[in-house]
């Protein structure tokens, strides 16, 4: 196992990384304030892992009761919140009581922000159970749900107390929840670190093929990226915008389409794949950088053509971006291949020329 710490200013927190660590209670344990906890997760991952960890925790003395909710980014609404509070209210949790989030970033995102709002404040850990969660959003302390206007748009700032990343749970991850995972871990080589991403063109097929190294090693280094980032800017006022690579566009695919059509990840592969196109028109990358990040992207198993909405649809869903400042869209573009910057140069001549351009579908 390795441990990462993630610093802020008033808090720090573990990152565990290994494997058949649900099971492994005292990792868990000095984190609850009291022995009791509240265990979010979904009916996919209920079956498979819910027992396990419930058995390990009441062997231990701590008290469980667990909310199981509905699969899907469909589901991350109000009304999939509200179940949540109906069940800590009718258990009569107290305000001590720890929310676990097991699953993906839909149930992370969501037991985060639940966390947030309950008695104004619960403690909460994440074990994530799909790639995209360990590698992004178990990390940080990003919570939310979607609105239909706008996707994560309701949320807070809050963060976990640890985060139990067991990589023996990506087992029974299906092959395109693992390729979305991947897009996020393409995301961290091209936003700060071409070393990473020349390792991630020469492993691209082992992650895929679950190589245990492999895929420890890339999320090690994503939780590091991630870890150093948000220890410099929590509550993204400048460099954790960067993290953003590729959602500008993803977050319009997501909702012009409907949640839950595409995956997020997917949406934000072809999203880099924008990104990268309009970093070529304002002339920082050369087309044979565009082809590299199209290929690497690819070979993962992820879309490179984005959907046509059609410029209208585009611009409106990009408008409900949270990088909006004073009406005005902010973009993560590429410097150069490992180096990302926030620009709001793009011109509408130039939008206009990715949006109905090569990498869009015909
Ligand atoms: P997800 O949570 O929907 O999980 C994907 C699917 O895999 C679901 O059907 C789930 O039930 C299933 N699943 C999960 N773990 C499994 C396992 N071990 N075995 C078998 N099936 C399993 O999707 P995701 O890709 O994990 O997360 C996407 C969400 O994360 C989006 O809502 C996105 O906005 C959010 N996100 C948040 C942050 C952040 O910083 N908070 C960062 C990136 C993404
Ligand atoms: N996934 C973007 C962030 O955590 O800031």
């Amino acid at each position: 196992m390795i441990t990462l710490d993630l610093t802020l200013p008033d808090a720090h927190y573990p990152i565990h990384i290994g494997r058949h660590l649900l099971a492994q209670v005292d990792l868990l344990k000095p984190h609850l304030p009291i022995p009791s906890v509240a265990i979010v997760t979904n009916t996919t991952i209920a079956p498979l892992y819910l027992e396990l960890l419930e058995q390990a925790l009441r062997s231990a003395g701590v008290a469980c009761r667990s909310i199981v909710l509905p699969d899907g980014e469909s589901y991350k609404t109000w009304d999939t919140l509200n179940l949540i509070f109906d069940a800590l209210l009718a258990g009569n949790c107290e305000r001590k009581t720890t929310l676990i989030a097991l699953g993906g970033g839909v149930i992370g995102d969501m037991t985060g922000f639940a966390a947030a709002c309950y008695q104004r404040g619960a403690p909460f850990i994440q074990i994530p159970t799909t790639l995209l969660a360990q590698v992004d959003s178990s990390v940080g302390g990003k919570t939310a749900i979607n609105h239909p206007l706008g996707k994560n748009m309701i949320g807070a700032f809050y963060q976990p107390r640890a985060v139990i990343a067991d990589m023996a749970l990506l087992d029974t991850l299906p092959d395109r929840e693992l390729s979305a995972g991947l897009a996020e871990v393409i995301k961290y080589g091209l936003l700060g670190d071409a070393a990473f991403l020349g390792w991630l063109e020469s492993h691209i097929e082992q992650l895929r093929a679950r190589d245990p190294d492999s895929l420890q090693y890339a999320v090690k280094r994503c939780c590091e990226m991630k870890a150093d980032i948000v220890g410099q800017d929590e509550k993204e006022s400048g460099v954790r915008a960067l993290l953003n690579l590729g959602h500008t566009f993803g977050h319009a695919i997501e909702a012009g389409l409907g949640y839950g059509e595409w995956l997020h990840g997917e949406a934000v592969a072809a999203g880099m794949v924008l990104a990268a196109a309009t970093s070529h028109e304002l002339g920082w990358l050369s087309e044979a950088d565009v082809e590299r990040v199209v290929r690497l992207i690819e070979r993962a198993g992820l879309p490179v053509k984005a959907p046509n909405l059609g410029p209208a649809e585009w611009l409106r869903h990009m408008g409900h971006d949270k990088k909006v400042e004073q009406g005005k869209l902010r973009f993560v573009l590429l410097k150069q291949l490992g180096q990302a910057v926030i620009s709001s140069d793009v011109g509408p001549e130039i939008l206009q020329r990715v949006l109905t351009g090569g990498h869009i579908t015909a």
